[in-house]
């Protein structure tokens, strides 16, 4: 059985011959890992070089794939690190290949984040943590707005455990023409998402470079079409996805959703204080799950207290967009695949989201 020796001696074989040395010695090859035969790795490539490269990736994936014992091999190209970016983790399982053979990025670095050609709007949908109900917002905030007459994307991104295939109804492989994904389409809204690519269960161990590499290809080689507004589902927290998001991509601002405890509201602090510093424009917070009508009296209560969020958005000075109860229905919609915005766009449960989406609209329409 080959070791990781052998595979990096089998990448040694690979010279680019526009440098003169090979993948190896050139310190292009990282996150190498191998797990019951399937070997993966990155090859850090300069952008600029990354389609005349695509050769070499492929005679090192022949190389490695020749070794004893090895069953696939799992390789992508990757924009190189920068200077100072910490060093990408290993994955501890294989990449997962994205049925995408070349990883064409534009000629040149760009400088700064880029805009998505024919998006007018990339808005992220964060949270501090996981469980505050961001994919449920997401779907229906999506749904909202394409109900509204926008022509609406919505990317999930969440590494750690997709949900809109399953909240908006969509699943399958999305086929690819010339190396771009064409994306499904439910409710009005064109969603891709990382869990038609992965099983839910492989999707949380994706890290460092292949995490980027994919988030890159899901906004650079999705067709998606013109749209008025692009909605990013964040995986939680404020990790290499956010901070790359805003980096590479124009960003018209971030949601930040939180439920209304106090943790919650810390932890919601700590992502808008990452967006203040990478110099996203924060829209707005969502509090989720802020009540519960009462199945016996009918009344609404607030177990964790009325009004934090609100109050936390005045200090932090920043808009707050509404509030949404808890509701069973939403549960139960966002499990059947219908968002409660489309299953029931009459229902006091779907009044919150109809609201939000509207208010995004005059920040969106004042942006432009
Ligand atoms: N307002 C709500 N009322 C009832 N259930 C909700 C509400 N918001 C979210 N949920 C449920 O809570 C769970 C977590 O929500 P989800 O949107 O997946 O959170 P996140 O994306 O932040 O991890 C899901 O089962 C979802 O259906
Ligand atoms: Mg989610």
């Amino acid at each position: 059985m080959a070791s990781e020796e052998d595979v990096r001696a089998a990448l040694m074989r690979i010279v680019d011959p526009a440098r003169g040395t090979d993948l190896v010695s050139s310190g292009q090859v990282s996150s190498l890992s191998i797990a019951d035969g399937v070997v993966s790795f990155v090859l850090e490539v300069d952008p600029a070089r990354a389609a005349s490269l695509e050769p070499l990736l492929q005679a090192a994936k022949t190389e490695v794939g020749e070794l004893p014992g090895v069953t696939s091999v799992s390789a992508i190209m990757t924009a190189h690190a920068e200077a100072g970016q910490a060093k990408p983790v290993a994955p501890k399982t294989p990449v997962p290949d994205l049925g995408l053979k070349d990883f064409t990025p534009k000629p040149k670095a760009p400088a700064g984040p880029e805009k998505l050609p024919g998006v007018k709007h990339v808005v992220a949908i964060a949270s501090g943590k996981g469980g505050v109900g961001k994919s449920t917002v997401s779907a229906n905030l999506a749904v909202a707005l394409a109900a509204r007459g926008l022509k609406v994307g919505l990317l999930d991104a969440d590494v750690y455990g997709p949900s809109q295939p399953r909240m908006l109804g969509v699943s399958g492989r999305p086929s690819s023409v010339n190396n771009i994904i064409l994306p499904l389409r439910n409710h009005g809204v064109t969603v891709m998402s990382l869990g038609f690519m992965v099983e839910e269960e492989e999707a949380i161990v994706w890290r460092g470079p292949m995490l980027m590499g994919a988030l890159q290809q899901m906004l650079s080689q999705v067709q998606w079409g013109t749209l008025d507004v692009l909605l990013v589902d964040l995986p939680p927290g404020t990790g290499d996805v956010q901070m790359t998001l805003c980096q590479k991509t124009a960003v018209a601002g971030a949601v930040v959703v939180s439920t209304p405890q106090d943790i919650a509201l810390i932890d919601a602090k700590k992502g808008i204080d990452m967006f203040k510093r990478m110099e996203t424009p924060i829209l707005g917070i969502v509090e989720n799950m802020a009540a519960f009508v009462c199945d016996g009296c009918g009344k609404m209560h607030h177990p964790f207290g009325h009004g934090g969020a609100k109050s936390e958005a005045e200090k932090q000075g920043v808009p707050f967009l509404g509030e949404v109860p808890l509701y069973l229905s939403i549960r139960t919609a966002g499990d059947s695949g219908a968002p409660i915005v489309a299953a029931k766009p009459e229902g006091e449960e779907a009044l919150p989201f109809w609201s939000i989406a509207d208010s995004l609209i005059d920040t969106l329409e004042k942006i432009e």
